[in-house]
């Protein structure tokens, strides 16, 4: 079984709490949230205060998919706020075991996410630490974006060295994904599946019914 984490990012903002209100309808336990800064990628989403109303009304699981320069000098923030995952790019901190470090202590669960270049060596002394390994299979900063095949080979990879490790750390994959890939995830081994814009569509509901209809 793996889960669906919709990603916040291409919901209609102006419509938010009817679309939310959809999720919870069709049980939906995760949120992908992602927070750009500009610097880290050429993009702006939301921040913390957007994240804070949220969980005043909402129950989900809030999975912070953080894309910014310095993520450690967010997590007491995303802490406060209720974020239950911070997730952040292995590229972006200069001393990753110390944001690892400070993410539990601020109570959060640690997850690493890797550009499409980056290799999995840089991980690998990371494991007995971590909570969520995040593949990317797009470019960090836009929704809407076409899945890398190549991506499908580390994935697999990825697999193979958390079951080798022994260690329980959730596999999640980001970016490009559309229903007709699930299967293919689901067979690889992958727990969280975050969607997007093939999510926020003109029947999110249905939508939403299929991808549990695979996943299950
Ligand atoms: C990309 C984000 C993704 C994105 C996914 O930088 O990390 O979470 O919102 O959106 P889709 O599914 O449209 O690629
Ligand atoms: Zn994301």
């Amino acid at each position: 079984m793996a889960e669906l984490a919709p990603s916040l990012l291409a919901a209609d903002f102006y419509n938010l709490e009817k679309q939310l209100r959809v999720l919870e309808e069709e049980q939906v336990k995760y949120l992908h949230l992602d927070i750009m800064d500009g610097h880290y990628v050429p993009n702006i989403s939301y921040g913390p205060g957007v994240v804070s109303k949220l969980r005043d009304r909402t129950n989900f699981i809030f999975d912070v998919h953080l894309m910014v320069e310095d993520p450690a000098a967010y997590i007491d923030e995303f802490a406060k706020v209720g974020a239950e995952y911070f997730t952040f790019h292995i590229e972006a901190a200069k001393h990753s075991h110390r944001v690892i470090q400070s993410i539990h202590e601020a109570g959060m669960k640690a997850g690493v996410s890797l550009n499409p270049g980056t290799s999995l060596e840089s991980i690998k002394y990371l494991l007995p630490d971590i909570d969520m390994i995040l593949i990317m299979t797009v470019n960090p900063g836009f929704g809407g974006q076409k899945y890398i095949e190549s991506m499908d080979q580390k994935i697999i990879d990825t697999r193979k060295m958390i079951d080798e490790s022994g260690y329980d750390i959730l596999l999640e994959v980001d970016g490009g994904v559309k229903l007709n890939r699930l299967h293919e995830l689901k067979d690889k081994g992958v727990d969280l599946i975050v969607s997007g814009s093939d999510i926020f569509n003109e029947n999110i509901r249905q939508q939403i019914a299929e991808y549990k209809r695979i996943l299950d």
